[in-house]
């Protein structure tokens, strides 16, 4: 298994391209199963998570080609088997987001349970309960969720907790049912945005999106689209709370500001001056960093997919921070590895109190989960001496070639085969 190298303390400085988001590439890909045309995505990342959905949509009847940059095409002509099976979706969660699209088009589903994860139990009950509402009968057994639907019907269902591929899940699944679909407390996450983007090119009849009520009408059919993934904006606030830990002068281009307001006033509070382009931004430092309590929140909330890059920021900040995580019940996980690093931290069940600034030390880590990852990338970019991070396929899911990226800013990082 492959393993980072850093050697900290060096200075960044220069400018890092951000790729296209994970979390709208996934969905996304999805979508491609609702229609038996070509559905072309640019902007894609090269990560695991991608690789892996592509090859969950082939077992499905997907034929897939790539360009050999950012874009993907993938073509359902026809569904072939109707099963995501358990060792693929054991691998990426996110292979339930195939379950809506699969019952709306085809009729039949048998989706693994996804199980949990490092970060928590991650239930898929709200994906169930309202393809239950849309008309699906689900049985759950052997581990996998069953379903059969002769055709979806447009009902109104809304979701307990917001819930990101929840939201998509049923937003795919209504835009081919029969009437209207009203779907309330919705996820309003950019990415949630762009599937509904999406779907319009499709030719979806969809409105709402990104407030907390989505309506859908049903079509019978779907056709092809051309659609650029947005890009992401967690790659982005990563490098930018590298740079603001150890930057000189920084540069995170391709990236949408408007997106990362949540990142940016949170960031801004703690200190760090950020200047903002349209698709870019910029920090030069460094800047004495100041404790500032965090609470994670569905957007337009701090993304708890932030947090622990968070975390690590504030073990270099003045004084003592309060992390509230109020979405996952488990993601602290990359609190015991920093600990070993010298960070001064305590958790008490959701939260997490990080006293600072601590001068952090290299250590053999290990990755547990993607952002607890980099997370142990930032801490290691502090730390005197030298950091090998161990696990990296966890980091190579979601942050592509992050060694190249850093490398190119100024930082000593070698990948380990
Ligand atoms: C999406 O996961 C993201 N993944 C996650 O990013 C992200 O952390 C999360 O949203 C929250 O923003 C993708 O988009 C592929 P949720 P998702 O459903 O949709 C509970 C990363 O690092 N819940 O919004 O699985 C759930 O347990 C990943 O890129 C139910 O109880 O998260 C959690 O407490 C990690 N029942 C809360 O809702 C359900 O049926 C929010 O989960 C669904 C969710």
């Amino acid at each position: 298994m492959d393993k980072l190298r850093i050697e900290g303390r060096r200075r960044l400085a220069g400018r890092v391209e951000i790729g296209g988001a994970k979390n709208a590439a996934l969905p996304a890909q999805a979508a491609c199963l609702l229609t038996d045309e070509a559905v072309s995505l640019s902007n894609l990342p090269a990560v695991r998570d991608v690789r892996t959905m592509t090859r969950v949509l082939e077992g499905l009847g997907a034929e897939s080609s790539a360009d050999g940059g950012d874009r993907l095409t993938l073509r359902v002509p026809r569904i072939v088997a109707e099963e995501a099976p358990y060792e693929l979706v054991k691998t990426m969660r996110a292979s339930v987001l195939v379950l809506g699209p699969l019952v709306a088009r085809h009729g039949r589903a048998r989706v693994s349970l996804p199980g949990g994860c490092a970060i928590g139990e991650r239930p898929i009950n709200f994906h169930i309960e309202g393809l239950r509402r849309l008309g699906a009968e689900i049985v759950l057994e052997h581990g996998y969720v069953e379903a059969r639907a002769e055709r979806l019907r447009g009902a109104e269902y809304s979701f307990p907790f917001k819930s990101v591929t929840g939201t998509e899940n049923l937003m795919m699944a209504a835009a081919l049912a029969e009437g209207e679909t009203v779907l309330r407390n919705c996820a309003q996450e950019p990415e949630v945005v762009d599937v509904a983007k999406l779907l319009r090119a499709m030719g979806a009849e969809i409105s709402g999106e990104g407030t907390d009520e989505i309506v859908i009408r049903g079509r019978t059919s779907l056709g092809g689209a051309r659609h650029h993934v947005i890009p992401d904006r967690i790659e982005a606030g990563t490098y930018l709370a590298a740079a603001a830990m150890v930057g000189e002068d920084v540069v995170v281009a391709g990236c949408d500001p408007e997106a990362m307001l949540p990142i940016l006033e949170q960031f801004a509070a703690a200190g760090v001056e950020i200047e903002r382009g349209d698709d870019s931004l910029r920090v030069c430092g460094p800047r004495a960093l100041a404790a500032q309590d965090l609470r994670t929140a569905p957007h337009p909330g701090y993304p708890t997919d932030m947090q622990a890059q968070y975390v690590a920021m504030m073990t270099q900040a003045h004084g003592t921070t309060l992390v509230s995580e109020t979405i996952f019940e488990h993601r602290f996980m990359h609190a015991s590895e920093l600990m070993r690093m010298g960070a001064d931290l305590r958790i008490d069940g959701h939260n997490c109190v990080v006293v600072g600034p601590r001068s952090l030390t290299g250590a053999q880590v290990m990755a547990t989960d993607l952002r607890a990852s980099a997370c142990l990338v930032l801490a290691a970019l502090a730390a005197e001496g030298e950091t090998v991070i161990h696990r990296i396929y966890h980091l190579d899911r979601g942050y592509e070639c992050m060694e190249g990226k850093l490398g190119r800013l100024g930082a000593a990082v070698e990948r380990i085969r």
